[in-house]
């Protein structure tokens, strides 16, 4: 039998690009991967400024921090290029898949800190359909001062855009990047607005920190408290984070849902976790993810069978058993709290 080997070109269709916007991001989530790749920017030791601009025509996320030189820009546009290590962008889509998910047109521009040039380079779906010479793009240079550092994002034509949007951006940010903004590195101003981080109405004396350990060895911190009101509506949980930002928010780990625990509320960091590429949430069936979850049961369980009775049903803890420390199966975690 006779068999050729060859070599085959599978230079992606043009319509991924535009098509890597069709990933089911809100445009906070959107906005949030452009708000990664400031924070991923910031100088050490100086406070970073992020602007977010949201007008009916168009979006731009403009940051101070240390901007990309013409290898850098270049690199950018790369789909799955990244040389980022423990940071919060990892996979080199975020900022395509974010700009196309807002709108059919966007710009980047940036100047880098020591370099006496400012670099843009332009996105419009349709020419970039329609051009024979795929998988290019033009980038302009223009003169600049060296003392300058900026990256400016803007988004045109957009997908979307809703009267009540700056507030629900502004809300997600608050919680989503709070770590950021408490710990004074970064601040963030939608619509010339300051967010700051999310406040939670407790009931005194009821915030407990953690700092534990799951099987694999891997930490998990965070705190857990209760809120004066419980919500019908599924506002209660966890929400969590990985190296500083926010991933899945009311999230249930650990805790399951139920009534009467809805008056639970917090943060669990779970900087080892991976997350999808989208980061929208963790990947579930890694073994990080199925550690913490089984480490987050038994810490629970054991802080709502342990604690005093009256206690307990401030934390909204339903069950009276006490002492138990077995690890309940799936699903049957809300029965427990
Ligand atoms: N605001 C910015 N300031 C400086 N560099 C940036 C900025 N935004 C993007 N970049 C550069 O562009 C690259 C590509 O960004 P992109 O968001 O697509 O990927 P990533 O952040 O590396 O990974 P991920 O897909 O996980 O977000 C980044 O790795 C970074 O080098
Ligand atoms: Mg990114």
């Amino acid at each position: 039998m006779a068999s050729t080997t060859e070599i085959i070109d599978v230079t992606p269709d043009q319509t991924l690009m535009p098509k890597l916007g069709k990933s089911g991001y809100s445009i906070p989530q959107a906005i949030a991967e452009l708000l990664d790749n400031a924070i991923d920017a910031r100088i050490e030791g100086e406070l970073l400024h992020i602007a977010v601009t949201l007008k009916a025509g168009e979006i731009t996320v403009a940051d101070d921090g240390m901007g990309m030189d013409r290898e850098g820009i270049t690199n950018s546009m790369i789909l799955g290029r990244s040389s980022k290590r423990d940071m919060l962008g990892e996979f080199g889509l975020g900022l395509k898949t974010a700009c196309t998910s807002l709108g059919k047109s966007f710009s980047v521009a940036s100047s880098k800190l020591s370099q006496p040039f400012e670099y843009v380079v332009e996105y419009d779906e349709e020419r970039w359909i329609g051009a024979d010479d795929c998988w290019r793009m033009q980038l302009t240079a223009t003169d600049r001062e060296p003392e300058h550092h900026y990256t400016i994002v803007r988004i045109g034509s957009l997908q979307r855009f809703y009267a009540g949007l700056p507030d629900a951006v502004r809300r997600d940010v608050q919680r989503r990047f709070a770590p950021f903004i408490d710990s004074g590195e970064v601040q963030i101003k939608i619509n010339r607005r300051i967010s700051a981080p999310e406040a939670f109405d407790l009931v005194e004396d009821s915030r407990h920190d953690f700092a534990i350990a799951d099987e694999l060895g891997y930490p998990l911190t965070g705190w857990y408290g209760l809120l004066k009101q419980g919500s019908n509506k599924g506002y209660y949980g966890f929400h969590t984070y990985r190296r500083g930002r926010m991933i899945t928010t009311y999230d249930k780990i650990g805790i399951g849902e139920h009534p009467t625990i809805s008056r639970i509320i917090g943060e669990i960091h779970m900087d080892e976790v991976p997350v999808t590429h989208n980061k929208r949430e963790f990947e579930k069936e890694s073994a990080e993810y199925v550690a913490a979850v089984r480490a987050l049961r038994t810490l629970f369980i054991i802080t709502c069978t342990t604690s005093l009775p009256e206690d307990r049903a401030a934390r909204g803890c339903s069950s009276t058993r006490r002492g138990s420390r077995s690890v309940p199966s799936r699903g049957s975690a809300s029965l427990r709290l």
